[in-house]
């Protein structure tokens, strides 16, 4: 696909005009969200999106001296040390706040909480220890231990606690989970959108990932508060609302779709028929990942796929344009199916089925080492290496 940027095509074409929109539609995106509405109470937004008013909360509610204030008295107790306790453990405890881990001793996650500075005995316990020292019950375990361990932790979860998930997923299933939470606790969950690497990597740079949070049961007429808190707390730049049930049917349904599997699959299926129709491995794998990934999506994520369609060529605008309804056409019955599998509860049923086998690791290994051993991704790896950066 011919690309021109922005400015190239401002000096060279005749559209000019479409141009500049495109860059002033971008430049003004920010001071639109400024300038949107403000509720009379402080620091809550009521943003407009696409014709849909929501309310947004955001890190400057909440700053540093006002989450030390607000959690003064507590003992922040985070279990499982994964991507997502890594990410929101570290974070937690750069923000100045009592927290504490909990996994299993000389685990995996053990023994990466040491190397990251938890101390064990001071900051670093036992799962069952740390429950029990917490005022909030931070649950980061994977979903399916939070499955398997939640006999074991449910009558450690004592009325004053607050217990906060990342995930809808134990709850809303809780047919598949048995994960039913007490129901003289607050129960909130705040959900990064985005891996726990992310969470830590946007924090230390001083921006913030965005999260979702919700509420399951508001026993003290806080729980709003407290989720909005802590969503600051772990490194959220912005927060907003939503229900136990839409963030584990949205969640699960994105990254089965657009988000890895579906883009996974259209991928493969691009690179195949390149390939068939006599196309050398570089140049389909060019024309299908790495095109995509280094020049149009960072640009799709920063300006829109409006611009996308303003600052390419004429020709590839007249194609994708012919053909994008033709793509979402056959793939919505696709997406119906999926989200019907994810709404009915077969994904998690599938989920912790597999994840839950003593042997799940070494399965999973076979399946990845398939992807691994797939030519558009053996492709891959020598591509990047001839990205001048990685010379
Ligand atoms: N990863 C993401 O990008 C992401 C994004 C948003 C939300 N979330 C949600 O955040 C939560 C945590 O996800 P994650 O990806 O960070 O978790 P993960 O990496 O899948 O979880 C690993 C943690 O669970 C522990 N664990 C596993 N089996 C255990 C058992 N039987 N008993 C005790 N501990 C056990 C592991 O300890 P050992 O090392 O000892 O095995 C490890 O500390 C989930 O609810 C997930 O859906 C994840």
């Amino acid at each position: 696909m011919s690309f021109r940027n922005a400015s190239l095509r401002i000096a060279r074409t005749a559209g000019a005009s479409i141009a500049k929109r495109a860059l002033s539609s971008a430049a003004t995106r920010p001071a639109l969200r400024t300038a949107t509405k403000v509720a009379g109470v402080r620091g809550v937004k009521t943003i407009n999106f696409g014709g849909v008013d929501e309310v947004v909360y955001e890190r400057a509610d909440w700053p540093r001296e006002k989450l030390l204030e607000y959690f003064k008295n507590d003992t922040l107790a985070l279990i499982g040390y994964g991507s997502q306790g890594y990410g929101q453990g570290l974070n937690l405890r750069d923000n100045g706040l009592n927290v504490i881990i909990g996994v299993r001793e000389n685990g995996a996650s053990w023994k990466a909480a040491i190397e990251d500075g938890w101390v064990p005995g001071e900051n670093l316990f036992p799962v069952e220890e740390a429950v029990k020292k917490g005022t909030y019950v931070m649950n980061l375990l994977s979903d399916a231990a939070q499955s398997e361990t939640w006999s074991t932790l449910e009558p450690l979860i004592t009325e004053g606690k607050t217990l906060y998930f990342s995930h809808g997923f134990s709850p809303v299933f809780k047919d598949l989970t048995h994960v039913v939470p007490p129901k003289n606790v607050d129960v909130i969950l705040v959900a990064p959108k985005g891996s726990g690497r992310t969470v830590r990597s946007l924090f230390k740079e001083g921006r913030g990932i965005n999260s979702s949070y919700a509420v399951w049961n508001d026993v003290t007429g806080k729980a709003h508060e407290k989720a909005q808190a802590l969503a600051v707390a772990v490194g959220s730049g912005y927060v907003y609302q939503t229900t136990f049930e839409r963030e584990v049917n949205s969640d699960l349904y994105g990254e089965r779709g657009c988000l890895m599997g579906g883009i996974h699959g259209m991928f493969l299926a691009q690179y195949d028929v390149l390939r068939e129709n006599g196309h050398s491995p570089s140049e389909a794998f060019n024309e299908t990942v790495e095109e995509a990934t280094q020049s149009l999506y960072p640009l799709i994520g920063k300006y829109g796929m409006d611009y996308m369609y303003d600052a390419c060529s004429t020709t590839a605008r007249r194609g994708a344009l012919d053909w994008y309804p033709i793509f979402k056409d056959a793939l919505k019955p696709v997406f119906e199916k999926l989200y019907e599998s994810t709404k009915n509860g077969t994904e998690t049923k599938r989920s912790l089925d597999f994840n839950s086998q003593p042997d799940y690791r070494e399965k999973l290994e076979k399946e990845l080492d398939v992807i691994r051993n797939m030519e558009i991704w053996k492709v891959g790896r020598e591509v990047r290496k001839l990205r001048p950066e990685n010379n």
